[in-house]
């Protein structure tokens, strides 16, 4: 790939142009972040286990239906994507409530409910990715009415398919931060990564949490459970 560029320095992943003006190569490495990166850790191996997952995931979803992003894996770290105007707005979509909204509504971590909760945040590290709502997201122009409707009908679908994706594997999907992005044609899909570092992932017998709570609440073996999340996602589909 040699017209490789540098186009955007995350802390966890780098993106790269390729000749192909809609095409980049995302890098994924070890470096973990948390609480706004105010916590910051190498762990081995851990962009292998998520890039692996991450690919497994978006092709799983695109058999189902669901636009993302994805192209190919490329090698252990890196993988082709479709550019996308990356839009700020995440969607963290709960199974349970857990992390941040169990605390902000009094609740118990991993509290059962009888229906899925869609939280809106305006992706802005300098405001810390405030909680927003529809009417915020109109009113600063993020999207249109029309794209967010989008937006949640995919978030949705995407959360339906993962839950199962993850079942498969006797892993429950807790809760999912997702991300989309606008392609050069105007269309919104499903952008950024599915793995550990962005949902929560319990074992269904055990209850074992497998994703970045260990690293935020210093439980020991992240990199095991990374390993395990991914080794029993490939042997469920077969990879
Ligand atoms: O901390 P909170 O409970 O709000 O996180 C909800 C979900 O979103 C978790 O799975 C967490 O890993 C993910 N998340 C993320 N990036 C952030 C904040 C949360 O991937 N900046």
């Amino acid at each position: 790939m040699s017209t490789r560029e540098l186009i955007f320095d995350g802390k966890e992943k780098k993106i790269y142009s390729t000749e192909n003006p809609d095409i980049v190569l995302i890098h994924y490495n070890d470096v973990t972040t948390a609480y706004g990166g105010i916590k910051r850790a190498v762990i081995k191996d851990k962009g292998i286990c998520n890039n692996h997952i991450s690919a497994l995931a978006f092709q799983v979803l695109a058999k189902e239906g669901v636009e993302n992003h994805f192209i190919s894996l490329e090698n252990d770290r890196e993988q082709l994507c479709r550019r996308i105007e990356i839009i700020p707005l995440q969607v963290v979509v709960r199974n349970r409530l857990a992390g941040s909204t169990a605390r902000l509504l009094g609740v118990a971590n991993g509290t059962v409910i009888p229906n899925t909760v869609f939280e809106l945040r305006y992706n802005n590290d300098r405001l810390r990715d405030p909680m927003i709502n529809d009417t915020h997201v109109l009113a600063l122009g993020i999207v249109s009415e029309e794209e967010l409707k989008r937006i949640y009908s995919l978030t949705a679908h995407a959360n339906e398919v993962l839950k199962e994706f993850f079942h498969k594997a006797g892993m429950e999907l807790i809760d999912i931060k997702l991300e989309c992005g606008r392609t050069s044609d105007g269309k919104i899909i499903l952008s950024d990564e599915i793995s550990p570092d962005n949902c929560r992932i319990w074992d269904e017998k055990t209850g074992e949490v497998l994703d970045k709570d260990r690293f935020r609440h210093d439980l020991s073996d992240v990199t095991v459970s990374y390993q395990k999340v991914m080794e029993r996602l490939e042997k469920a589909y077969e990879v």
